[in-house]
């Protein structure tokens, strides 16, 4: 969905249009609604406006640099590392140099340029009923014996590139090319839909095995999602590669812009994202995971089970991911 919108908080308004109202300006491809409780109690926690314009990570990456020094954002968020690397390269973004994040955020989690402030993991759910034998790992997928079984989305998203991408940096390109065939050889129908379709797939018998990321399932346990809730508890959820290297993990993230107007103002607000009370709206209002450790994520995320996180690094990932779309190109992984 394409939109913008431009959100100026009460502090503006009560600060009326002086030159001296502190403000930032935030430039976000993240579409979850409770990030509006997370810019208000940055409001009134710092007195600082938030003007916010949401709109496509690409969208924004290309407005931000083709604005230059006349831009006017301050900070790019959105989700996958695929993207925040995306805006990376485009120059767009200045170093952080925040004591807080380096202190806060596993190292894994972030470069110079841009912090994770939340995770999110991508699992492999299964109908109880038809899968007595679950793959326990990403390669697992693989096997011939889940011929006709597995249902992904398309190649063409950012999810599908970042996760072929940290096998890459796992197991070296011929182990990912290996790997895309036999996925691509086992699947059940065509990629198509989103990670919610792929759940609702197993619902309505069409899959047996599917990848999506953890919080869609929380979604569907939290509330009603239709298609989903109703069969919601014949899915099982294997965490991968518990007994190797953990399960592949990727992010929201945040960086302050190169020509930011309000550069400490920007540096506040990622110092913000770290904090309890933001970590905690950030996250458990996706169901995503908070990156400070000692937060609590949603109770739906809790009732799903903890798991070991790969912890590769998901700078290398990023910049596999170019190699990973290739491999999808090269086997016809649609
Ligand atoms: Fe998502």
């Amino acid at each position: 969905m394409h939109k913008t919108i431009t959100v100026t908080l009460l502090a503006s308004l009560l600060m009326g249009a002086s030159a001296m109202a502190e403000e930032v300006n935030v430039y976000s491809s993240r579409h979850y609604d409770t990030d509006d409780a997370f810019f208000a109690a940055f409001t009134d926690a710092t007195g600082i406006a938030v003007n916010r314009i949401e709109d496509d990570a690409d969208v924004l990456i290309e407005r931000i640099r083709s604005e230059g020094e006349l831009g006017a954002a301050d900070v790019f968020i959105t989700v996958d590392v695929g993207r925040i690397a995306r805006a990376d390269e485009a120059g767009i973004f200045q170093p952080l140099e925040i004591e807080a994040v380096e202190e806060k955020v596993a190292e894994n989690l972030r470069t110079d340029d841009w912090t994770a402030f939340s995770t999110r993991a991508r699992l492999i759910f299964i109908d109880k009923a038809d899968v007595s034998d679950p793959p326990q790992t990403y390669a697992d997928l693989a096997d011939p014996k889940y011929k006709g079984m597995v249902c992904t989305r398309s190649s063409s998203n950012v999810y599908m590139q970042s996760l072929l991408a940290s096998i890459i940096v796992n197991e070296g390109e011929d182990a990912a090319r290996a790997w895309a065939e036999g996925v691509m050889a086992n699947l059940a129908r065509d990629p198509e839909g989103g990670d919610t379709d792929q759940l609702r797939g197993i619902v309505s018998g069409e899959c047996d095995i599917a990848l999506a990321n953890h919080y869609y399932f929380a979604r569907g346990l939290a509330g009603e999602v239709s298609g989903l809730t109703e069969g919601i508890d014949g899915i099982g959820i294997v965490w991968p590669n518990q007994e190797t290297n953990g399960t592949h993990v990727n992010i929201s993230a945040i960086g302050v812009t190169k020509n930011a107007p309000n550069p400490e103002n920007a540096r506040k607000l990622v110092k913000f994202t770290l904090t309890p009370e933001a970590q905690h709206l950030l996250a458990s209002g996706n169901n995503e995971y908070p990156v400070v450790e000692g937060i609590e994520p949603s109770e739906a995320a809790v009732t799903m089970g903890s798991f070991t996180a790969d912890t590769v690094p998901l700078g290398d990932v990023a910049a596999a991911s170019t190699a990973a779309q290739k491999i999808y190109n090269e086997v016809g992984y649609k």
